[in-house]
């Protein structure tokens, strides 16, 4: 039978399987996605997140931070879940890669525009996986005289952690897999369903790059 696609076996890939750019999704072998949490589980998750995070926030015109891309469909929703004045802006990053996994060596491919002295941050990410994109992202937001910075991610996969993150809110916690959906990617694919799914079969394409080339 063919492996799962988990953290793990995205590593065994290789690099036999390089991902062509634009024309990666075509490059994926047959997989089966199974569905992990509905757009009904997402929806009620995002809404008492919205709930347990609205206090600290209210009237403090916060600045959601979200991580491009993975996590675009989750500040959407949770933006208006929170349903209070706010104002929106994303960072983009990339990571250098040795060729067969995420490492610490994070950079901004696109940095915050607006001004974060004496804004309350609220970063969002979609999934929280080694975390040397969190602590990168935290230790860089940490020099900007922020008020405060604090960090709701979707999903955490902790036991992939090779990094100290700190997050404050999360959705699910997740055991070791590969998921996709909700506006998370495998080789630039599958962001437009609207549930989480786990992405099971034969590791075809190169997953590892999906988070190599900071396609996120
Ligand atoms: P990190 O390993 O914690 O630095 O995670 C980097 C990024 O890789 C995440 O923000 C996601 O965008 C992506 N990533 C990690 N695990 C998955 C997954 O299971 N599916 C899709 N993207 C993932
Ligand atoms: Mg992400």
């Amino acid at each position: 039978m063919a492996p799962r696609v988990t953290g793990s076996s995205r590593r065994e890939c290789g690099e036999n399987h390089a991902l062509v750019p634009g024309g990666a999704a075509a490059r994926v072998a047959p997989m089966s996605l199974r569905v992990l949490y509905s757009e009904a589980d997402i929806r009620r998750r995002v809404r008492e997140l919205a709930d347990e995070i609205r206090p600290l926030y209210a009237g403090r015109n916060p600045l959601l931070l979200g991580v491009l891309k993975g996590s675009v469909f989750f500040l959407a929703d949770l933006a208006r879940a929170l349903a209070i004045p706010m104002e929106v802006d994303f960072v983009r990053l990339a990571s250098y890669g040795d060729g067969t996994e995420s490492t610490g060596f994070v950079r901004f491919a696109h940095d915050v525009e607006r001004p974060l002295r004496g804004r309350h941050v609220l970063v969002v990410e979609d999934i929280v996986d080694t975390g040397h994109t969190l602590h990168f992202l935290t230790s860089t937001l940490a020099t900007r005289q922020a008020a405060s910075v604090r960090v709701v991610t979707l999903l955490d996969k902790p036991a992939r952690r090779q990094r100290e993150a700190t997050i404050h809110f999360t959705g699910f916690a997740i055991p070791d897999l590969f998921v996709v959906g909700y506006g998370m990617d495998f080789a630039e694919a599958y962001r437009h369903l609207p549930d989480i799914r786990v992405l099971e079969g034969d590791c075809a394409a190169g997953g590892e790059e999906t988070s190599r080339t900071g396609a996120r």
